[in-house]
């Protein structure tokens, strides 16, 4: 398995541009499958769960052309099976957006159910009560999620929790059904907007894509066309807490500011100065050391759970004490102990961190667990005295592209070890 090593030398420094995003390209690429013709995806970033999702539209009988600029055709005129296999959904939970589109445009579909997850239990049972509401027939069989329906129905659906890849499910399903479909409490994240918009380039008819309330009129058949996948925020984020951790001043491209609001209020709370104009952030947090701040995670547009382990690794090293609450996912703490190793002051209580600033974290060898834990650790690495090297950082490579290409370019001392590279020798506790 492949390592990175990053030895610590100060401040982040430079320009760089952020990709599209993860969490809209995964539905964006699923919703091709309601798509009896040819459908053109840019800006696709270039990440291990694209190529997961890539290979089981492939399985499908998707035929997929893909430039090297990231813009992919999907054509999914003639599909050759409905069945998504456990192999593929266990590498990744987001494989579970075919359902809706499968089952709305054939009426039927197989997708194995995702198991267990390093965050937390993740259960999908409101995509099936979703599903059901619009009158499909659904049974558990052999692990698999078996779904039937001659043509879905539209309906009045109430969210009790919120859920970002359940109303994308629904609101894939609700394109192609008969009759208008309205869900209630839905998520309002950014990625939620950019798939209406590219649903609505297929034919579409979607209302209130960004608000708690969506209303999707079914039509009989989507149509080609193409769409262009809006930025990663939290691949923004986590470069905005990087050169925060590093007293770094750092310009970041083709992203979308107003995406981040909360995670920018809490960083300009640490001391950054943080200006924005058009799709650029700059961030400067030169000679200083970031102030603590106390996070909560909640639906957007609160602050996402998806930055929580940035903040914790930033807040492993600021002056004073802060506390970080995950309302989320009840186990997406796994950072913590990694953190603990490299000399961080962290007391977990429940679903609350209690972080005590520390003056230097040390360099330590330490172990990625999920995506975000991963990038937490290279945050905490880049500010660190001395030799870090994460291992597993094949949770990386799920979520970021060229992640050490971009932070060299920013001036880090970052370099990945292969599989097989001998260990090397770290410096700090370990
Ligand atoms: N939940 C249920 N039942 C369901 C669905 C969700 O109880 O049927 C609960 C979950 O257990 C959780 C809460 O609802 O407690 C929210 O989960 P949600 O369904 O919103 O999460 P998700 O759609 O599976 C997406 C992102 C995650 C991100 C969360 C929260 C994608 C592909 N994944 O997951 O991204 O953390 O929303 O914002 O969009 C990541 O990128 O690192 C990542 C984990």
């Amino acid at each position: 398995m492949d390592k990175l090593n990053i030895v610590g030398n100060g401040p982040l420094r430079g320009e760089i541009s952020i990709s599209g995003a993860k969490n809209a390209a995964l539905p964006i690429l699923a919703a091709t499958l309601l798509c009896p013709e040819p459908f053109t995806v840019s800006n696709v970033p270039h990440l291990r769960d694209i190529t997961t999702t890539l290979e089981l539209l492939g399985r499908f009988g998707t035929r997929i052309e893909l430039d090297e600029n990231m813009t992919l055709v999907a054509d999914s005129a003639s599909l050759t099976t409905l069945q998504a296999p456990y192999e593929l959904v266990r590498t990744m939970r987001a494989s579970i957006l075919v359902l809706g589109p499968l089952l709305t445009r054939f009426g039927e579909a197989e997708v194995s159910l995702p198991g267990g997850c390093a965050i937390g239990s993740r259960p999908v049972n409101l995509h099936i009560q979703g599903l059901k509401a619009m009158g499909a027939h659904i049974e558990i069989e052999d692990g698999y999620i078996k779904a039937h329906a001659k043509r879905l129905k539209g309906a009045r659906f109430l969210f009790d929790v919120i859920s970002v890849t359940g109303t994308e499910n629904l609101m894939m399903a609700a394109t192609l059904a008969d009759g208008v479909t309205v869900l209630e409490n839905a998520a309002r994240e950014p990625e939620i907007t950019d798939l209406a918009r590219c649903l609505t380039a297929m034919g579409a008819r979607i209302k209130g894509a960004g608000t708690d309330t969506i209303t999707i009129e079914g039509v009989e058949k989507l149509h080609g066309g193409s769409h262009t996948i809006t930025s990663d925020r939290i691949e923004t984020g986590t470069f905005l807490v990087a050169a925060a951790a590093t007293g770094g001043h750092i310009r970041l491209r083709r992203t979308e500011p107003s995406y981040l609001d909360a995670v920018i209020e809490k960083l300009r709370e640490t001391g950054a100065i943080i200006h924005s104009e058009g799709d650029v952030i700059e961030i400067d947090m030169r000679g200083k050391r970031p102030k603590s701040v106390n996070v909560t995670t909640a639906p957007y547009p609160a602050f996402p759970t998806d930055m929580q382990a940035q903040f914790v690794a930033l807040n492993a090293f600021a002056q004073g004490t802060a506390t970080v609450k995950e309302t989320i996912f009840e186990n997406r703490f796994m950072h913590v102990q990694e953190l603990q190793r490299m000399g961080a002051d962290i007391e977990l209580q429940g679903n609350t961190a209690i972080v005590r600033g520390v003056e230097v974290l040390h360099g330590a060898p330490v172990m990625a667990t999920d995506l975000r834990a991963s990038a937490c650790l290279v945050i905490a690495g880049l500010a660190a005295q001395g030799e870090t090297e994460i291992d597993r950082i094949y949770h990386l490579d799920r979520g970021y592209e060229c992640i050490e290409e971009k932070l060299a370019q920013l001036g880090a001392k970052i370099r990945r070890l292969p599989a097989g590279t001998r260990p090397q020798k770290c410096t700090g506790a370990s």
